[in-house]
């Protein structure tokens, strides 16, 4: 199956340029790594006008999926599930129990990520915490059991 994908930083230091974007950049080889043809990307501040019109922007793209990384936390600047929700058309609460058990094998910290996934149109969208570490444990955890490939299969 081809498919593609958004990947979108969701960073104020990031979007400013002060400190180096390693998740967005993770996210992509991985997804690349794993077949996918198309991975379009953009960073964010994390302000939720900016977050959704990021979400919009490759949303018009037409991807298969979207991930966002960074602001779930309870930070005062974490803004994303904010800025996602309200956009969502369909929820997927199993898939964020999945990201959330299979996180919490790795760290009690994982019950600090506020986590969404649902679709907008014919894309499924999936927030990601911002460490480089959570990116690769959520995304083994999507991607190791043929879990995401059977969600996209069925969106399709
Ligand atoms: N999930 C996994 N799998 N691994 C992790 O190391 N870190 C947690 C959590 N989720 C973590 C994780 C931590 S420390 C935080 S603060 C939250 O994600 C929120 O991160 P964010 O605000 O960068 O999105």
């Amino acid at each position: 199956m081809s498919c593609s994908a958004g990947v979108i930083t969701v960073s104020d230091s990031v979007h400013a340029g002060v400190n180096e974007d390693k998740s967005g950049p993770l996210i992509q080889d991985i997804l690349q790594t794993r077949g996918f043809e198309r991975v379009v990307s953009a960073v964010a501040p994390d302000d939720e006008e900016s977050i959704r019109a990021s979400l919009k922007l490759i949303l018009s793209l037409k991807v298969d999926c979207v991930f966002t990384t960074g602001g779930t936390g309870f930070g005062e600047r974490d803004l994303t599930p904010e800025a996602i929700s309200p956009l969502l058309e369909r929820q997927a609460p199993g898939l964020v129990h999945l990201l959330l058990s299979s996180s919490l094998k790795h760290t009690p910290l994982a019950a600090l990520s506020r986590q969404l996934a649902g679709t907008i149109g014919k894309t499924l969208v999936v927030t990601l915490p911002g460490s480089t570490k959570a990116v690769r444990e959520n995304l083994d955890a999507l991607l190791s059991n043929g879990v995401l490939d059977h969600a996209l299969d069925l969106i399709k």
